[in-house]
């Protein structure tokens, strides 16, 4: 049993037992049935439509009276932000014991700080409407962890997807993991370890939002299969510039694995011309996901 540090504390306390309730956004569907089996909950029935001018109507079809609620759903695009502060709303109608929000992959949080005079910070703008309604939020690899400190009202933690990649590339025979960047190594490494092979990065140089290079280096993939893993794949340019080095240099195979699979443009169909295969959690729906971090969450509400 654990107090809530939020709003709600002189109310509520956070009980772990089988009074959970799961309420899937319909930007997270998948990873709500999917946790909602390993934490052995209910999912929630719920009606989420929109109406002819596009605003966004929900409904729970449950008694959430005296549960425990976690509700999923990631903050992008922008019609998911809207959606998630109704389903808090919805969730807050009823006397619940606790409420839960796990925005799986944080939209805006690549803008944690003004870059230029007159910016918002958007991350901070986010994380402070979202907390208003919720005693707990959990994200997973959320870009600039520092979105986390921006949570005061409410207890807020960043879980990793690396073991769930880890196990993913481990069945696949990989031999090596590589980061696109030196910022990211440690996060390959300890896929790496999860693997039970080395790590290596690479040295990335961003150009504009759309343009990267990559600075050549030789790297010990001869006939290896090998895995490029990032944090989010947005044009996927990052990750096909990494390919083609290790294309270059006689790798057997390449897998591209990554938390969040943003694939904007046409960046998947651009990765699989390059790459053997490309994969991607469940903290954004898309035809690359294959990876769910259901067990890591679930994990984290526990802890
Ligand atoms: C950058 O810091 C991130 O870790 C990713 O490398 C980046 O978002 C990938 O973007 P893109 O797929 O557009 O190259």
């Amino acid at each position: 049993m654990r107090t809530c540090p939020s709003t709600y504390k002189t109310r509520y306390t956070i009980p772990r037992d089988d009074r959970m309730y799961v309420v899937g956004g319909s930007a997270s569907q998948l990873l709500s049935k999917e946790l909602a089996k390993v934490l052995k909950a209910k999912l929630a029935k719920t009606e989420i439509k929109r109406f002819p001018d596009d605003e966004c109507y929900v409904r729970i079809d449950e008694d959430l009276d005296g549960e425990d609620v976690i509700v999923v759903q990631t903050t992008w695009p922008d019609k998911n932000i809207v959606e998630l502060f109704l389903l808090q709303d919805a969730v807050r109608q009823f006397d619940v014991s606790s409420l839960t929000t796990v925005a799986p992959y944080f939209g805006y949080a690549r803008q944690d700080k003004q870059f230029k005079p007159g910016e918002p910070i958007s991350a901070r703008a986010l994380a402070r409407l979202i907390q208003i309604q919720t005693d707990e939020f959990l994200t997973v690899d959320v870009h600039a962890p520092s979105v986390i400190d921006w949570f005061d009202k409410a207890t807020a933690r960043n879980i990793h997807a690396y073991p769930a990649i880890g196990r993913h590339l481990k069945a696949k025979g990989i031999e090596l993991v590589l980061s696109p960047d030196e910022g990211r190594a440690e996060n390959a490494k300890r896929v790496a370890d999860v693997v039970g092979c080395d790590a290596d990065f690479l040295v990335k140089e961003r150009l504009d939002g759309e343009t990267v290079e990559m600075a050549p280096k030789t790297l010990e993939v001869k006939g290896k299969k090998v895995a490029i893993v990032d944090d989010i794949i947005s044009t996927g340019g990052t990750i096909a510039k990494a390919a083609e080095q290790l294309k270059k240099q006689g790798a057997a195979k390449i897998i591209a694995a990554c938390t969040h699979g943003v694939f904007a443009k046409d960046g998947l169909s651009k990765l699989k011309e390059i790459c053997d295969e490309v994969c991607a959690t469940d903290t954004i729906e898309n035809p690359a996901t294959c990876i769910s971090v259901a067990a890591e969450i679930a994990k984290a509400t526990k802890d």
